[in-house]
């Protein structure tokens, strides 16, 4: 038989025993990758994996130690973001690189212009403008100053530019990190149209779920290795978990300890409404209790929460802490009867880096420990008081915050937002946008807190976790709490099915 030549295409980009190290790092420690053409490539792992190491070398940020990279199957030496972007190769990184003082279009089109003698020809550059949103699926204003665009929109102003230079490849880093969850669906579905006309997207995430609804092939890395890649569809969260990690899943969640069934109930809020928010809800926490709260987006979960914890204000109901009713009607009153809240956004209301653990924890306290003037010594009371309820070691806590492990940082934070030792703590969304390694750490955190007595009420929109971390579920839909889940009934199908309204009659079989 006479061999007929390959039709097979070459993959769109493929890496070979890709190298590279930053001192005694090793970012990349020998990397063999396949992305095929007009396909979503998921890319997941650890903070610090090489994902964006990855993502830079192929895009001609970074240059690689050594290996080759071929493009369409002819090998590549970019030495520079321009020389890969010649080659159809671009990266969207984390820190959008814009000229907000400018307006869309200009930005799309900086130093690219279609120009007539030497002068910019605005007619072509808006008929342009307007061929590329439609290539690309999606419309924004040309005439919008990039400044005062939200995050989404910036993005989508970066997925222009790099589509009027004709890259074919985008590589976005994290991209939702700082995203709603609404302007994450709308990227997705613009994600989805660069696909559909051919593009290809290597997608870096740390929402596993974003990346397996989103993903055609899911590539999972550690410590600068690719573990392996294969079809999203052969993949769930807890084999990319376990992947990234390289040890089995049930090390992510802490043994559960439920407390006796004759623990004291610290927090009960009874008939709790606010609004069309949240109607007529009742719920008991028991000292040691984790107690989750699952729900779609929009059943009122965090609107519970901040009714509990007198952030906003209820149209009835009453919060007995201890049994004696305390009613907050401000998060300040609520803090002095026991009671703390971890805010979601307490990423951006975050951590001073230079500064100690010791300044960071007491920093929102000091009004309330002291009034105006704080004394050093004062300060250190309250640090030890709060790093022992988080039990940071107190040498720990003079080191600056970014010397610090992940996970203590994760402590000094949690500290942050505790008093003195709160008898309830709600947590809204404790790991949004954090990778494996913290995120066990803030279970660990959590398990911790319960087990010295803390009743703890977890908001999560991830399944996984609310039923890893919880004693007991309970489902939101509609502002009202329609099913309570433990045991062998806490199970992810009980809870989507209540969440989405299918299960009703049966929510009490727990
Ligand atoms: N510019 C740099 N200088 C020094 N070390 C770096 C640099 N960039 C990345 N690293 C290190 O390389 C490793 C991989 O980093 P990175 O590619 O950013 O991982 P990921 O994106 O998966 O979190 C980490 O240990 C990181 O600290
Ligand atoms: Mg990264």
């Amino acid at each position: 038989m006479v061999a007929q030549p390959s039709r097979v295409q070459p993959p769109h980009v493929e890496v070979r025993g890709l190298e590279k190290r930053y001192g005694g790092v090793h970012a990349l420690a020998g990397v063999d990758l396949a992305i095929a053409r007009g396909t979503i490539h998921g890319l997941v792992g650890e903070n610090g994996a090489g994902k964006s190491t990855l993502g830079k070398s192929i895009t001609g940020v970074v240059a690689a130690d050594a290996g080759t990279i071929e493009v369409e199957g002819r090998a590549v030496a970019y030495r520079s973001p321009r020389d890969a972007l010649a080659r159809g190769m671009t990266i969207i990184a984390q820190e959008l690189a814009l000229l907000p003082a400018r307006t869309v279009i200009d930005n799309v089109f900086l130093g690219i212009e279609p120009r007539r003698a030497s002068v910019v020809d605005r007619r072509r550059l808006r008929r342009r403008y307007d061929e590329l949103c439609a290539h690309a699926g999606f419309a924004l204003d040309p005439r919008a100053l990039v400044g005062s665009l939200r995050t989404a929109d910036q993005q989508k102003v970066e997925i222009l530019r790099a589509l009027a230079r004709n890259a074919e490849l985008i590589v976005m880093d994290e991209p939702t990190a700082t995203l709603t969850a609404d302007e994450s669906a709308r990227l997705f579905s613009d994600i989805r149209a660069l696909r559909e006309r051919g593009t290809t997207v290597v997608y870096v995430s740390h929402f596993l779920d974003e990346v397996l609804a989103l993903a055609d092939v899911v590539t999972i890395m550690r410590d600068g290795r690719v573990v392996r890649s294969a079809a999203a569809s052969a993949e769930t969260s807890q084999t990319l978990i376990s992947g990234m990690l390289g040890r089995s899943l049930d090390v992510i969640h802490p043994p559960k300890r439920p407390p006796a069934a004759d623990a004291p109930i610290v927090c009960s809020a009874e008939s709790i409404s606010r609004g069309a928010a949240v109607r007529d809800v009742t719920l008991h926490v028991r000292a040691g209790e984790i107690v989750g709260l699952a729900g779609l987006i929009g059943a009122g979960r965090s609107e519970l929460a901040r009714a509990i914890f007198g952030a906003d204000r209820r149209d009835g109901g009453r919060v007995l802490i201890d049994g004696v009713d305390v009613s907050p009607r401000t998060p300040r009153a609520a803090i002095r009867a026991g009671i703390a809240m971890l805010p979601e956004s307490r990423k951006e209301q975050g951590l001073l880096m230079g500064r100690s653990g010791v300044e960071n924890m007491t920093l929102p306290h000091l009004r309330e420990v002291s009034g105006l003037v704080v004394s050093g010594g004062r300060q250190r009371a309250v640090a030890a008081d709060l790093g022992g309820v988080v039990e940071l070691a107190a040498t720990r806590e003079r080191a600056p915050v970014s010397d610090l492990s992940g996970g203590n940082q994760q402590k000094v934070l949690f500290a942050k937002w505790l008093y003195r030792t709160p008898r309830l703590l709600i947590v809204d969304e404790p790991t949004r946008g954090v990778d494996v390694g913290t995120k066990r750490a803030i279970y660990e955190l959590i398990c911790g807190l319960a087990e010295q007595g803390i009743g703890v009420l977890v908001i999560s929109s991830e399944l996984e976790e609310v039923l890893g971390l919880s004693h007991r579920v309970l489902v939101m839909r509609g502002g009202r709490l329609v099913a309570e889940l433990t045991g062998a009934a806490a199970t992810e199908q009980n809870v989507m099915g209540a969440a989405f309204g299918a299960l009703e009659t049966e929510s009490e079989a727990a």
